[in-house]
């Protein structure tokens, strides 16, 4: 009987915690992946030219929401202008720096030293072919 209360109690914390779990998996899904899915849908990029399709990849992945990228129109303040990026990267580091971000953690950002675990590894989000492409775009831009 008197254990009853705490069981409920626990019940409620369990129910929390699995809804709060789930919405933040879900959110993640829906910014970096669905929205996206359905916005590049309505691009319809021409998947075959790497530099647009990293272009569009750019606009509906986030990263304009963190980076300011002068040819994107983008002016995210979260992480490290990417304007002429490849006058300090070369292609490898542009793709370590995306697919996984905690790799090297860049010296400056707008608002101070970069943080680690703000960009999310696109490594995990995105195929080969699209972190190709953003690396492409990224390249000449
Ligand atoms: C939630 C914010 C956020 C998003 C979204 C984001 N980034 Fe980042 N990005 C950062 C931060 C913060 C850093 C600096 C820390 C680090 O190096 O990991 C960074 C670093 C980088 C760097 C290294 C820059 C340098 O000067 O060394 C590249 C390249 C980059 N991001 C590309 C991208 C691309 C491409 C996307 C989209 C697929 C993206 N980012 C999405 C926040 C973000």
């Amino acid at each position: 009987m008197s254990l009853k209360p705490i069981g409920r109690v626990q019940r409620a914390l369990l129910l929390i915690a699995l809804v709060a779990a789930l919405g933040t998996g879900a959110y993640f899904a829906f910014e970096y992946t669905l929205v996206a899915q359905v916005q590049e849908a309505l691009a319809q990029p021409d998947t075959t030219d790497a530099i647009a399709y990293g272009r569009t990849l750019f606009q509906t992945r986030g990263c304009a929401g963190c980076h300011t990228l002068e040819d994107a129109g983008s002016m995210g303040d979260e992480g490290p202008d990417l304007s002429k990026l490849a006058t300090r990267h070369d292609a490898a580091s542009i793709r370590q720096s995306i697919a996984t971000p905690n790799a090297v953690i860049a010296p400056q950002c707008p608002e101070g030293p970069c943080e680690a675990n703000i960009m999310p590894p696109f490594g995990a989000i995105l195929t080969p072919d699209q972190i190709d492409a953003l690396v492409a775009y990224l390249m000449q831009a």
